[in-house]
């Protein structure tokens, strides 16, 4: 069983990267530990930047999203008792687009099936071998049974728990990570969402956000402990709490209803130095996290798989290594503007444990300058609408 590029995960980043490679006529096979219907059931990220949204295009995966998506051209963040709008059209001429992750993966596993190219699901024991030489191999079991690929590159889409990353020697990469001290707690539900746009709420309990993905299915999300699970909530709590934090005129247009999805999800800011070792190559969260705020994690994966599909087409199409070579340089660059406002738009919203007096009247501050600065949105609004890439 060999194939040019091997692929492990069969998440967002390993189905787009398959998917562009696919089109340019290079071999792929795809390596997913789940079964596709777990992978379909994960709950994640809503937003997209007109990045990703035209590599689904050029993925041939764009009708659906076109279609079914939601353009937004700004959101509302509140604070303090007042809130104001940011025109992200107006600052920059592009919005954002609504449509969830899970709907992305749908769209790129059925362009997949009707590629016929081979995706393997419920696969274990992935040992990705002689990265660092010239005949990579990427060893796994299948249904009880030992099978070896061997193919020219590796890319690892294994997302922030897979082998990839770890198969770089220590001594060859270096971390950078910061853990926040709370957690969000999401909770999906089919009542129609509160507002037209998002919500970003800096309230004295702490954060809240008030999120789609149409007009029948709301994401709602409040900042929680750490220690808190999805079972120490009931819906009313959550319904209670989420009232508390957003602007009292949503509160008071919230439709409530039960949550079909709740869960939680710690706040990390990773990155991994390099991004590539040999022929082993990371893309998205296998790289790099980020904090949910500002959804940008599916959009720095996005970001990756383009410089990397675009570097294995250079080489495949003719012979030219120059652009793989630069792989690592090239999406680190962005990766780093990416967690920088990810870290920052955290930082502005949240309310930290051991926050002083100090800190409190700094936040209000920056959110004083965003709202009656121009040039503070313009800048929120380039980095929240996507950093070319
Ligand atoms: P993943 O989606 O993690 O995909 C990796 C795939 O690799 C998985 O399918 C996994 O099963 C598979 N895999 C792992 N190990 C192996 C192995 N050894 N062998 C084979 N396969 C393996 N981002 C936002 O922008 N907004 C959000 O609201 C948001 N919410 C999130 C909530 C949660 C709970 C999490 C975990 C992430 C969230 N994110 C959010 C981040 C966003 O979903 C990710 O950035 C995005 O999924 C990254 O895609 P990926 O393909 O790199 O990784
Ligand atoms: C969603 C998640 C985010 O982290 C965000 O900033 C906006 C929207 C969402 O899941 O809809």
């Amino acid at each position: 069983m060999d194939t040019q590029v091997a692929i492990i995960g069969g998440g967002p980043a390993g189905l787009l990267l398959g998917q562009l490679l696919q089109r340019a006529g290079i071999g792929t096979v795809i390596l997913e530990r789940q079964s596709r219907e777990h992978v379909l059931g994960r709950i994640r990220a809503g937003v997209l930047e007109q990045g990703l949204v035209g590599l689904m295009r050029q993925a041939g995966c764009g009708a659906r999203l076109q279609a079914e998506g939601f353009a937004h051209s700004g959101a509302t963040i509140s604070y303090a008792e007042q809130s104001f709008r940011i025109d992200f059209e107006a600052l920059t001429g592009k919005p954002v687009m609504v449509y969830g992750q899970t709907e992305v993966t749908r769209d790129l596993y059925d362009a997949r099936d009707r590629a016929g190219a081979p995706i393997h699901f419920g696969v274990g024991d992935v040992v990705i071998d002689g990265a660092d030489g010239d005949a990579p191999t990427v060893s796994f079991t299948e249904d009880g049974t030992q099978r070896t690929l061997r193919c020219d590159y590796v890319a690892g889409c294994d997302g922030f728990h897979g082998v990839s990353r770890r198969t770089i020697p220590e001594t060859q990469r270096r971390e950078y990570e910061k853990v926040y001290p709370f957690g969000w707690l999401g909770v999906l539900s089919r009542t129609r969402p509160v507002h037209h746009e998002l919500i970003y709420a800096n309230a004295p309990r702490g954060f809240a956000l008030c999120s789609m993905r149409n007009e029948g299915l709301s994401r709602y999300y409040v900042q929680c402990r750490l220690d808190d699970t999805p079972d120490s909530w009931s819906d009313a709590d959550f319904w209670e709490e989420l009232k508390r934090r957003i602007p009292p005129e949503a509160a008071e247009a919230l439709v409530t209803g039960p949550a079909i999805e709740k869960s939680i999800a710690p706040l990390r800011s990773f990155v991994c130095e390099p991004m590539s070792w040999g022929r082993l190559f990371l893309c998205g969260d296998a790289a790099h996290i980020v904090p949910p705020t500002g959804a940008k994690g599916l959009n720095a994966a996005a970001a990756d798989v383009h410089y990397l599909s675009r570097a294995l087409i250079a080489r495949y199409a003719r012979g030219d290594e120059t652009l793989l070579r630069r792989y690592s340089e090239d999406a680190l660059a962005r990766v780093w503007k990416t967690e920088r406002f990810s870290w920052w738009f955290s930082g502005l919203l949240h309310r930290f444990p051991d926050q002083s007096g100090f800190e409190y009247k700094m936040q209000l501050a920056e959110l004083d300058m965003l709202r009656t600065s121009r040039a503070a949105q313009a800048l929120m609004a380039e980095n929240y609408v996507g950093l070319p890439y």
